[in-house]
């Protein structure tokens, strides 16, 4: 896609693909200003297809591919549990989840061996959004747990109905393992919203869920309660709210761990292979956090606003979703939607998937200096250097009313991680060990990185990202 987008440089890169009968007709826009016109200047909707092809994960109308009132509505209810200064409060919980990662670091460091660390990052990703929305614990990555092993055995069926194998996009067992899935996970949330949804008697209709618990299931609550204030107590209602809140906490559980997860190893990565930025990512460490890095993690606990006192790890992590994205947006064309390339020509959208293309676009030439080279210091320099990023370049977690709503806790989570694991590891990718005992055909590398981004939901390190550990 990237590569094919450099061949219009006349429509700014706009072109138009069609692959049928595996997907409809695809508009794919890679340029700042295209962007912008598809999912700022209109308001494009989401499409109804993308919702049900990922019904099996969310098990209904979800947030990310809603639209209209119910969207706006359910992005009010959950708004403020991704308020940043309410998150930072929540920094201590994400600490104890990084600590728990940093063993299993350690394990593998002292096992010397060739390590998968993407699996690794899921599941401390899957622990720690488990956190944030059900204000629970799940141990997953100790121990696997039934919801969040169910939740990922049903990110591995999916079917976005494009495989070229036919067996595995038919696959007779894929209903099965689906329902089974699909059970598992809504039995585990009903238990958990008894918790918080059972009417008691006490639950008088003037009582408020505590303003103090954020998580999205407290929040659910909260929205319950006052519609209960307005005297609507039906059944009906009821099993509406669990059915709603059940399919919000699994969307929020997926869309919350997938993406960082491929973050966190892409940001490993670029570190590992480039020594200078290590240098500079320990002494910001040792600067904020004290020389001693055993005691970062209690430094980072009772000072938790000290995370955003690291415009280098920022940058670092803002360069490394540059270049690796691992999402993008899509919309649904309309008949009266016009996309304007740079030489004024209008596109039409209608009957057309439009495709913001974050991967070709973080790649630009057209738009960022060196668009292939590591630079962390884009993102520290000022508007008269010439590696200033151009406005609307960088879109990782997209920009408009549909933007991101877990950009925050994103980066918060890999800046934590790599605020706690920098100065006590080397972790290198060790895909030359990794392909001796996986030989595999063809090609082995994407623009030279043998570390290419998979299609696996979100895009995410291939083979997942092998690498060893050292113990510093
Ligand atoms: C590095 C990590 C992440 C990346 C790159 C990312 C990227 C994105 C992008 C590009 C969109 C917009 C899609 C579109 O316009 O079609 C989006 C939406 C969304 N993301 Fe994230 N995301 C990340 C992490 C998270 C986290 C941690 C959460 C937490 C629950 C989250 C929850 C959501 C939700 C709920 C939406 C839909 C928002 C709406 O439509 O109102 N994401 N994300």
């Amino acid at each position: 896609m990237e590569r094919l987008s450099r061949q219009f440089p006349n429509s700014d890169s706009v072109y138009y693909m069609d692959m049928w009968p595996f997907s409809p007709p695809l508009m794919v826009v890679s340029s700042p200003s295209t962007a912008s016109q598809a999912v700022q200047q209109q308001s494009l909707r989401k499409p109804s297809t993308l919702m049900d092809l990922f019904y099996p994960i969310t098990g209904g109308p979800d947030l990310i591919f809603m639209n209209g009132e119910q969207w706006k509505k359910s992005r009010s209810v959950f708004n403020p549990g991704f308020n940043p200064s309410y998150l930072v409060s929540q920094v201590p919980a994400i600490v104890e989840e990084v600590v728990i990662f940093k063993s299993i670091l350690q394990g593998a460091g002292q096992q010397g061996k060739v390590f998968q660390l993407d699996p690794v990052t899921l599941n401390l990703t899957l622990d720690v959004i488990a956190r944030i929305t059900l204000d629970i614990q799940l141990h997953h990555q100790q121990s696997p747990h039934e919801f969040a092993s169910a939740l990922q055995s049903q990110m591995s069926w999916l079917s976005l109905g494009n495989e070229f194998n036919l067996f595995k996009r038919w696959n007779p067992a894929r209903p099965l393992v689906q329902w089974y899935n699909a059970y598992v996970m809504d039995r585990f949330l009903d238990k958990e919203l008894d918790k918080h949804f059972e009417p008691t008697p006490g639950n008088a209709p003037d009582v408020k869920a505590p303003r103090s618990n954020r998580s999205i299931i407290g929040l659910s609550a909260e929205s319950y309660i006052k519609e209960r204030t307005l005297g609507r107590t039906d059944e009906a209602m009821d099993k509406a709210f669990r059915e709603f809140t059940k399919t919000q906490i699994r969307t929020f559980l997926f869309a919350g761990h997938d993406t960082t997860s491929s973050s966190m190893c892409y940001a490993y990565y670029l570190i590992s292979e480039n020594p200078s930025t290590l240098a500079k990512l320990r002494t910001e460490h040792d600067t904020i956090f004290g020389e001693d890095y055993t005691k970062a993690e209690s430094v980072l606990a009772e000072k938790p606003h000290l995370i955003n006192m690291v415009p280098y790890t920022t940058a670092v992590i803002k360069e490394a979703l540059r270049m690796f994205p691992p999402s993008s947006s899509i919309r649904e064309g309309s008949p009266d939607c016009f996309i304007v390339g740079a030489d004024g020509t209008k596109y039409p959208t209608d009957s057309t998937l439009v495709w913001v293309m974050h991967q070709s676009l973080h790649r630009n030439p057209n738009y960022w200096v060196r668009p292939d080279d590591f630079l962390p210091e884009r993102w520290l320099v000022g508007p008269n250097d010439p590696l200033y990023p151009i406005k609307d370049a960088w879109r990782p977690f997209e920009f408009g009313p549909r933007n991101c709503l877990g950009q925050e806790l994103a980066m918060l989570e890999v800046k934590a991680v790599l605020i706690l694991t920098c100065r006590e590891f080397n972790i290198a990718a060790a895909y030359d060990e990794w392909d001796l005992g996986h030989p595999k055909n063809g090609p082995k590398s994407v623009k030279g990185d043998r570390m290419y981004q998979i299609e696996r939901v979100g895009a995410h390190p291939a083979d997942g990202f092998p690498c060893k550990i050292q113990l510093r």
